[in-house]
């Protein structure tokens, strides 16, 4: 005789347990009947053994008839329990009552406004571009226009990296104080127009308080082309920014000075944090949210653009402070705490 097919045999036991489940009479004899069935030497258990090794076609028809018949015997065990007798209805198998829920990991509040952030501009045709955390003296300063006696190289109170440096032609290595650098790198690389947005981890060495941390997260923007004006720059920027904080936003650019950049601006946008704010920054009713600008002709020329030619413009925001005015955070602190009561509030969210 040969041996019956693994799919038959399966239907046999789905009808063999049924009918012996059905007979037990006692608490002991369906215990039995348990272990004959369900046991670890039970033929349905030897058999969900060997499921790797059936041919790809056949595993996943048998694998899920297998389990279908497995919670088929444990239903007819848990009900056959309570009409032996052996207990009482509410301590038996209750499909009525609520299942067991158990805890679920969730997307850090950090990376929802990170995506969030990301998925506007890519949107708006921008291409995510990421540079390393390691940086290159050259990157972080002189490409971007900040030559060794700067004084605006001071604001950026840099860690400097305790190893010799591999290419001593850009400089020391550091730990990038701003994802400006990412711009310099992009655009060496290839040839205009460039729309790119880089999202990624700083360092400062700022001390820890409510409105500071020396690591936090930055989105860079950066578009070249050969026709883009100061307009463009607010045109997209305030749609950015009413697409993230509502339609309803105010929003104001301030001048400002970045080396980078000519002209350059701070945004502020109205703050939506009442005025119960714990710390001075979350205090003030006008936010500065984004440093942004025209990419100064210079920044342009090291990487070998005309800047004749082409022109552009960047901006820069922390994605930390985006994070706390959208979701009513008043201490950059929780962010990096881990706690979960705190990381649980951002289930689901975006
Ligand atoms: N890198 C600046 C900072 O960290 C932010 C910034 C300002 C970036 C203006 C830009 C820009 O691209 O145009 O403070």
């Amino acid at each position: 005789m040969s041996e019956p097919e693994p799919l038959q045999e399966l239907e046999t036991i789905a009808e063999a347990s049924a009918s012996g489940i059905a007979q037990a009479g006692s608490t002991e004899a369906l215990e039995q009947q348990r272990v004959h069935w369900l046991g670890r030497k039970s033929r349905l258990m030897e058999m969900m053994k060997l499921i790797p090794q059936l041919a790809p076609e056949e595993r996943g028809l048998f694998g899920k008839r297998a389990n279908e018949i497995k919670r088929a015997i444990e239903s007819q065990l848990a009900d056959r329990r309570v009409a032996v007798g052996g207990v009482s209805q509410a301590a038996a198998y209750d499909r009525t009552l609520p299942g067991q829920s158990f805890s679920q990991g969730s997307v850090h509040p950090l990376t929802q406004t990170q995506d969030r952030i990301l998925e506007i501009f890519t949107a708006m045709g921008f291409e995510v571009a990421d540079g390393p955390e390691m940086e290159y003296e050259y990157y972080n300063f002189d490409g971007l226009n900040i030559p060794a006696d700067h004084p605006s190289r001071e604001s950026f109170d840099t860690f400097f990296v305790d190893l010799p440096s591999p290419e001593p032609k850009k400089g020391k290595l550091l730990l990038r104080s701003h994802t400006s650098p990412v711009q310099v790198r992009v655009m060496e690389s290839r040839k205009p127009p460039v729309r790119i947005v880089v999202p990624g981890r700083v360092y400062r060495r700022d001390a820890l308080d409510p409105g500071h941390s020396f690591m936090f997260h930055q989105v860079e923007g950066l578009l070249v082309d050969d026709k883009t004006s100061f307009a463009d720059l607010k045109g997209i920027l305030n749609l950015f920014l009413r697409s993230l904080f509502g339609p309803d936003t105010q929003t104001r650019f301030r001048p400002h000075f970045f080396p980078f950049t000519e002209p350059s601006a701070e945004i502020d946008i109205a703050s939506t944090l009442g005025s119960d704010g714990g710390s001075s920054f979350a205090r003030k009713r006008w936010v500065e949210i984004m440093g942004c600008g025209v990419v100064h002709p210079n920044v342009l020329r090291k990487v070998g653009y005309d800047p004749n030619k082409v022109q552009g413009f960047a901006f820069g925001m922390g994605v930390e402070r985006i994070a706390m005015l959208r979701n009513g955070v008043k201490d950059i602190r929780a962010f990096f705490e881990n706690d979960l009561r705190f990381l649980e509030q951002f289930q689901g969210g975006k």
